[in-house]
Order: structure tokens, then sequence, then C-alpha cells
């Protein structure tokens, strides 16, 4: 008999809503606060850091610096790291539990490649079905050691949990057969501990953060953005990083829950401060702009290289329109799919999807995910392998249901953001929200949404 999840127990339910109204800021961006801990880690002195994002992927990360023997002091959103550069990390007594993160594993992956201890690396259910050759093929080409669990269902590929038995680096010149900061960025960790210079090329343009804190923090990396090329070259470099205080810019990635929700909810104005407004984040705005979203983005400053500012997003009356969200869009906005995805079910026309197979490897398999949940409330939904068509629902509110959201976080909130505008309740299981952003719920209750 199958087992009765725990998680089920924390339920959001979620009604039709009234205008969305408000200005908001959400909590740090999850990307950029895992590399602000890991960066600063090996700082040579304190990093303080604000604005931290403290879901439960931040937290593994910081959970794995300290049993590195980082000490971090944290307060709400604002963390001491003492940075004790790459020589002061020191062998775990235990396996690092990357949880849900992704990221914290593969960079992690990245920067004990070049340690001169073993570590292993852990995550949960979900985390444990996801493809690790990836990082791991360019790592051993570098020198590393590291073995993984193999899975006679996809062969040729390493699952967690990861042994990683560091030692002496070699610069590789390195083509990423799939376009992916998380395996740019290990690549990163691992050249700035090489001998030598490692070149790293992408088929297309993924999240930059990487490259911006590493260079703003005084690491011999440097770019060819036309060439979508990353280099890093240690040679004659002291081996400091620049201590000094960072400030994360709030989610885009979260704020596109509500973005969304605006517009698709009646008579909603709402204004998102203080957000990463990085180009290889803001496909989800060209996307909805593309659809006919009455959405304004400013950038109001720069923080360590990263633009940030304020969006507003206005209710207009007038439907969206279905778009094509493919190539480097689709690149762009990798993870507001599902949330894109109720736009395009409330748009009219057909959205296509499309060069998304990498949705099928994340948290969940995301395209089966969306198609299920957009079914379930009465959407039609054509699934194809690399991403799936949604026939907007010509002007019908949705019908409401349990969100089945499959340990993502992400299908959650989209799940929970089609429930505003869906006839019958909606209920939502809860839990994995926290893993990006906890304050998801309480947020939409300060703008109006009747949810609890
Ligand atoms: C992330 C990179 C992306 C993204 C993930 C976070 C990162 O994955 O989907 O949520 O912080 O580097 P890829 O490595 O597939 O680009």
């Amino acid at each position: 008999m199958k087992q009765k999840d725990p998680r089920s127990e924390h339920l959001l339910r979620v009604n039709r809503s009234p205008a969305l109204r408000g200005m908001v800021s959400v909590p740090g961006d999850k990307s950029i606060s895992h590399r602000a801990l890991l960066f600063g880690a090996l700082a040579d002195g304190p990093v303080e850091i604000s604005g931290l994002g403290m879901g439960g992927d931040n937290a593994s990360t910081m959970a794995a610096l300290r049993a590195l023997g980082v000490p971090i002091q944290q307060a709400g959103t604002d963390a001491r790291v003492e940075g004790v550069g790459l020589a002061g990390l020191q062998e775990a007594s235990a396996a690092l539990d990357c949880g849900n993160s992704g990221t914290t594993m593969r960079l992690f992956c990245g920067l004990l490649a070049g340690r001169p201890f073993v570590s292993t690396l852990t995550g949960d259910s979900s985390l444990s079905r996801r493809p690790m050759a990836r990082v791991a093929t360019p790592l051993q080409r570098m020198g590393a050691v590291i073995d993984g669990r193999q899975d006679s269902a996809r062969p040729g590929d390493l699952f967690p949990p990861l042994t990683v038995h560091g030692g002496t680096l070699q610069g590789i010149r390195y083509e990423l057969p799939v376009a992916s900061a998380q395996i740019k960025s290990a690549l990163l960790l691992a050249g700035l501990q090489a001998r030598g210079r490692t070149v790293i090329n992408e088929p297309g343009p993924s999240r930059d953060h990487s490259e911006r804190m590493l260079r703003f923090f005084g690491a011999p990396v440097s770019t060819e953005p036309e060439q979508r090329r990353v280099v890093v070259d240690p040679t004659g470099w002291n081996g400091h990083l620049r201590a000094g205080a960072v400030s994360v810019p709030g989610d885009l990635s979260s704020a596109a829950f509500l973005l969304v929700a605006a517009l698709v909810v009646p008579e909603s104005d709402i204004t998102v401060e203080n957000v990463g407004l990085n180009p290889t984040r803001t496909g989800v705005l060209d996307a909805l702009v593309a659809m006919g979203a009455d959405l304004e983005a400013k950038v109001t400053g720069q923080v360590m290289g990263e633009p940030v500012g304020t969006v507003r997003a206005r209710w207009t009356g007038r439907r969206l329109r279905g778009i094509t969200v493919a190539g480097e869009l689709a690149l762009r906005s990798i993870d507001e799919i599902p949330v894109l995805a109720v736009a395009a079910a409330m748009a009219k026309g057909t959205t296509e999807f499309r060069d998304l197979r990498e949705l099928r490897v994340k948290e969940s398999d995301r395209i089966a995910c969306i198609a299920r949940e957009l079914q379930r409330a009465g959407v039609t939904v054509h699934e194809a392998p690399d991403g799936l068509s949604v026939v907007g629902i010509s002007g019908q509110p949705s019908q409401g249901g349990r969100v089945q959201p499959d340990g993502d976080h992400r299908i959650a909130m989209a799940g929970a953001v089609l429930g505003l505008v869906a006839v019958d309740a909606t209920e939502v299981p809860s839990q994995d929200i926290a893993t990006s952003f906890p304050s998801f719920a309480h947020l939409l209750q300060v703008l109006g949404a009747p949810v609890s």
C-alpha cells in the first residue's frame, strides 16, 4: 500500500481572487544567494551579506559550508560569512546534504573537485534522480575522481549520492552539451583551482551570476559574450577573493508568480521593488510582453554588477495572446515556464513551448507536471518531448481541485496562481514552496488574494 505522504498535511487553500493591488518586495534571489554564500566562504576575510534568500535550497548551501568548517552567523536575511579561503576548507565529518538543491550539489562538485580530501554529496528523493554525469564528466577530465550511483534505466549517467575525491586539477577547454549555469559555475570553481586556463563554451546564454560575482570578488574570470565563452585563468593570480559587503536583489523567478497573478486576475495592479533584472533572467518579462501584457520594468541601479529595479504588472481587460517560447527566450525563462504556462492557459490562442527538454530533469519532470496540472484545471495541453502546446481556455475561468506538485516548488506555486482564477477552490500541498519562496502565500495575502 502507498504510504501517506506527511507533506500533504500542509495545504494552501486558494480561492478565486478579487483584484491584487500593492507594492511588495520578494526574498533574495536564490541563485545569487547560493553564490554569495559560496564565494564569500572562499574570500580572505568576512563577507557581510544582506537580503539573503531564506529558502530551503539556500539553507542547504549554508549548512554544507558550515560542515566544511566555514563559520557563518545568520540573523534573518543577513549573514556574516567568515571567509576561510580555498585552502581553509576542511574535510566534512559526514555527507553533505544538498536537500532539494541541484545548484548546491553541482556547484559543490566543482568546488570540492580541487580540495585535497574526500566529500560525499547526498540529496532528497527528487535530487537523487537528477543527472550528474554532465558535471562529473568535465571535472573527471580535469583530474577529479567522482563516483556516483548508476541506474540501468539511464545508462551512462551518474546519480547522487556522489563521492568527490578532490585533487590536483588541470585546466581544460570544454563545450557544454547543454546550456547550464550550474555546470558552468562548477567548472569555474574547479578552474580557479586548476593549473592553466579553463575555457568553457556554451550552446546558449545560461544565467551569468557566477561570472559577474567572481569578477566582483576579484577572481581571474573573463567573458566573451558574443562567443558564449567564459575563461578562468589562475596563472599568476594570488588566490585571494576580495572580502566585503554583498547585497542580494529580489528573485525575479519568485516575483514572476505574483506578476502573472496580477496579469490574469481582473483589475489588478502590482509593483515588485528591488528585483534582479539580469538579462539572462528576464525572458519571462519579454515573453509576457510579447503576449500583450502591460508590464513595465525599470532598472534603477546595480549591485555587484547585477541590474536591479522595479516591475509593475497591470491587468488590462484585453486577453493575453498565445506566442511561441523557444530558443534563447526559452532558456532565459527556464525556471518560469510553469507560471508562463498559467498565463498561456488564460490567453487567447495557443502558446507553443519548445526547446525545453531540460525541463524533464528539473526538480520534477516539469513538462509532464505542467501538462497534468493544466489538464486537471480543464485546459487542453499537448505534450511534446521538448515542450508543450497550451490551448488558451477562451475566457472561461479554470476549474479548481487539488494540485499534485510532485515535490516541486514551482509546480505548487503555478498551481496556486491558476487557483486565483478558478471557479472552485484549489488546494495546494505547500510544503515544497519553502524551497525557494517561503513568503509566497503571505505576499499573495498582502496583495489581497484569498489564500489561507
Ligand atoms: C540555476 C541554474 C538553472 C536553473 C536553476 C538555478 C543556478 O539550471 O534552472 O533553478 O543557480 O545556477 P541550469 O544549470 O540547468 O541552467
